[in-house]
């Protein structure tokens, strides 16, 4: 039976957690040939609980969904395998973990700005990261000429997938794998991070005068986007950024169609 009290902590190889003193406390729940090990905690009382988010911060790890933590040092570890070995994890459980309200609320404040800078009736739109398909709840569904999802979780995006939702892979998702859609929304994933040449793949998949838009939980990861955004620097490309309810939100639009090369 899943436990909302249980924390999960996923540790690449070459972090390890073996010599530290809230080891004792750990059940190793996955990973180990994998470059990422997900260990979880056993019930706690509050004051261990404490202690043990006090330890986690002082190794390095922030609380990136509800109680999973993944190491904040982006740049010395692929995340990827991080973050699909931690959605792997809680797959089964993501409709009860989360506010569903925020994530549908969301998704509707996502599309409310793509859609008053496309005005159009009917478009394709790709939901990147799509999770278990919790998009399919917002009322603006009916209107999509195409939905499709894309998640780096095959669990995630199987369930997605179960209820309806047209998934590409992300394996598939390349430079060479050129969909093009009108729309593509990014709802709180952002702050798991994206590599450069993710991130260029999925801004190719832009139709000429496609949009992407993307919040950022808490803000995090949004600097090192922008940095992306302006590594693209090209003009057939602009983007903009506002504040929102769900972290600051990214819009780029696609004037042209030149594809960027990466
Ligand atoms: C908090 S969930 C959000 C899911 C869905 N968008 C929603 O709002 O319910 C984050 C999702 O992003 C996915 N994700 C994180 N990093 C990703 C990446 N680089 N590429 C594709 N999916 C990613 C995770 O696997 C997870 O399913």
């Amino acid at each position: 039976m899943f436990d909302r009290q249980v924390h999960y902590i996923a540790v690449p190889i070459g972090m390890n957690l073996k010599n530290t003193s809230i080891f004792q406390g750990l059940v190793h729940v996955s990973g180990d040939s994998e470059e990422a090990n997900i260990y979880a905690t056993q019930k706690m009382l509050a004051k261990e609980e404490e202690s043990l988010i006090l330890q986690l911060h002082s190794l390095g790890y922030e609380r990136i969904f509800e109680n999973c933590w993944l190491p904040i040092n982006y740049d010395n570890y692929d995340r990827s395998s991080l973050v699909s070995s931690l959605f792997k994890e809680i797959a089964g459980n993501y409709d009860q973990l989360v506010t569903k309200e925020k994530n549908i609320g969301c998704y509707e404040y996502l599309y409310s700005i793509a859609k008053k800078k496309k005005q159009i009736n009917r478009s394709r739109t790709l939901d990147f990261g799509c999770g278990t398909g919790l998009i399919l709840q917002a009322n603006f569904v009916m209107e999509l000429e195409v939905l499709v999802g894309s998640d780096i979780c095959v669990q995630m995006s199987q369930i997605a997938e179960l209820k309806g939702i047209k998934i590409i892979s992300s394996s598939s998702f390349t430079a060479r794998c050129h969909e093009n859609f009108d729309i593509i929304l990014v709802s709180y994933v952002m702050h798991y991070g994206l590599n450069l040449i993710t991130f260029m793949n999925l801004v190719n998949f832009l139709s000429s005068g496609g949009i992407l838009v993307a919040n950022f939980h808490k803000d995090i990861q949004l600097e090192k986007i922008i940095e992306f955004v302006n590594t693209i620097n090209d003009s057939s490309f602009t983007h903009s950024v506002s504040p929102s309810p769900y972290g600051s939100v990214l819009e780029i639009l696609k004037i042209s169609d030149k594809s960027i090369l990466c």
